[in-house]
């Protein structure tokens, strides 16, 4: 089948992407011609893994084209997914590239089309759109997107579930061929109003971001006690009700979605009269983990006259080279503030780090992590990258002036620490 999608984000070229893997001819349009331009040379535009391998052979295979042209996305196709940004805006969802691919899509009238709705919009949007095109040959479903960056691939193609919000008596065989190569069993296929589909895109973010913020708020009291928030999230995970997911106690949550869709699911249930108090203190929560974090580090730093640190791992979590809301941005811009000195090394946002630090006189990025540990006084590590997980910490302790490490993401066994003779900081468990 044709079908064409509007952006050529993880959301956008990944779907893209598989859908062309299942046999579908796809036109993906973007408004970044130095994107298209990387993509039709077959370079992938972030880091994705499988991207590079799967953006090849789709292109050899000629069953994608990527281009800057909406017309040709909208004579390609009479299917097209909307999945452009939706950034968050003085607390508001800006629906600005969604409205200026509709007006394009309806600009031209010659056949009737089906507009799905990736992109995260706020609820009652699907309806708004509904009835200021009534007089258009257009129809909209709302299909919410659920992938997570760094597994972005896997999910696409096996998905949780398909969110279909449709309004009544529209037929969505189609949409089911073109999702039949992704769904094993009809309970994927989830079926509901629009208004429905899109809160329930708010709800499954705010409910995954809660459970950690909650794992964080306890991880607290789990230090003050000398409790280990790594047993309390096994014995808690382990109730079929809770299950295990999203419960590790860290740095905080970041991304492109989790921080942008608590500040505007609270704005959004303003403007209708609701307080959402525990939305709100979701968000608080992991402002605090983060400035608390900051706080340990500083704190022991002028107690023990540290002036250099190193830093491993900056981008929002590991697999990822997306920097957009990164806990650990917002670590670093304390401690600069704090006057100390830093080594980064992340393992693929080198090069955005020296863009966004270059001129900073107290940072230098380094592309190896044992080369980041030479003159510096301590280790803070921020993403939990596998790279990170078993290193030589014989090696390590020789190179740092002290064996201290601050683990932002309890990924050290604290007894082996111990044994190993570094001091070692982590989250919510007994020093
Ligand atoms: C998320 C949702 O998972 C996805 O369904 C939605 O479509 C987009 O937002 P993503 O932002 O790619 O996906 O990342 P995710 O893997 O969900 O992690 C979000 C943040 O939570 C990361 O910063 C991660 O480090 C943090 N996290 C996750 C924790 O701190 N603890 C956990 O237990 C899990």
């Amino acid at each position: 089948m044709k079908i064409s999608i509007f952006g050529a984000g993880p959301v956008g070229l990944i779907t893209s992407l598989c859908f062309a893997e299942a046999g579908h001819q796809v036109v993906c349009v973007d408004v970044d011609q130095s994107k298209i331009d990387r993509l039709k040379n077959a370079e992938a535009p972030f880091y994705e893994p499988g991207l590079p391998e799967l953006l090849k052979r789709q292109i050899e295979m000629e069953r994608i084209t990527f281009t800057v042209d909406a017309q040709v996305a909208i004579t390609h196709a009479d299917l097209i997914f909307l999945a452009v940004n939706t950034p968050t805006i003085n607390s508001h969802c800006d629906l600005g590239s969604i409205e200026t691919a509709i007006e394009q899509i309806i600009a031209d009238q010659s056949r009737a089309r089906t507009i799905l709705i990736k992109s995260t919009v706020p609820p009652g949007t699907h309806l708004k759109y509904k009835e200021k095109y009534q007089r258009y040959s257009v129809k909209f479903i709302s299909n919410p997107e659920f992938i997570r960056e760094g597994h972005a691939i896997s999910d696409v193609r096996n998905p949780d579930r398909i969110v279909l919000g449709l309004s009544q008596g529209q037929d969505i065989e189609l949409i089911k061929n073109i999702y039949r190569p992704f769904i094993k069993s009809d309970e994927q296929l989830i079926l509901m109003d629009p208004t429905s589909a899109e809160l329930t895109k708010y709800a499954a973010n705010i409910m995954l971001a809660s459970r950690i913020s909650l794992m964080n708020e306890i991880s607290r009291l789990s230090e003050r006690v000398g409790a280990d928030i790594e047993s309390v999230r096994r014995g808690v995970g382990s109730d079929h009700r809770i299950g295990s997911e999203f419960l590790r106690a860290g740095l905080g949550y970041g991304g492109s979605c989790f921080p942008k869709d608590t500040e505007a699911l609270v704005s959004i249930a303003k403007s209708y009269g609701e307080e959402f108090n525990l939305t709100r203190a979701v968000a608080d929560v992991n402002v605090t983990q983060i400035q608390r974090f900051a706080q340990k580090i500083i704190t022991h730093a002028k107690e023990n006259k540290l002036n250099t640190l190193s830093l491993w791992g900056v981008t929002f979590k590991p697999l990822s080279n997306d920097l957009r809301e990164a806990p650990a941005l917002k670590v670093i811009s304390r401690l600069l503030e704090s006057g100390l000195k830093l080594q980064i090394f992340d393992p693929v946002a080198g090069s955005d780090l020296a863009g966004l630090f270059g001129n900073n006189p107290l940072v230098t990025i380094y592309p190896n992590q044992y080369e980041c540990l030479k003159n510096s006084d301590a280790l803070v590590i921020m993403t939990e990258w596998d790279e990170f997980a078993r290193p030589n910490f014989e090696h390590m302790k020789l190179l740092l002036r002290t064996a201290t490490i601050f683990d932002g993401r309890n990924i050290y066994d604290p007894i082996e620490m111990r044994k190993l003779q570094f001091s070692y900081f982590s989250i919510g468990r007994p020093q």
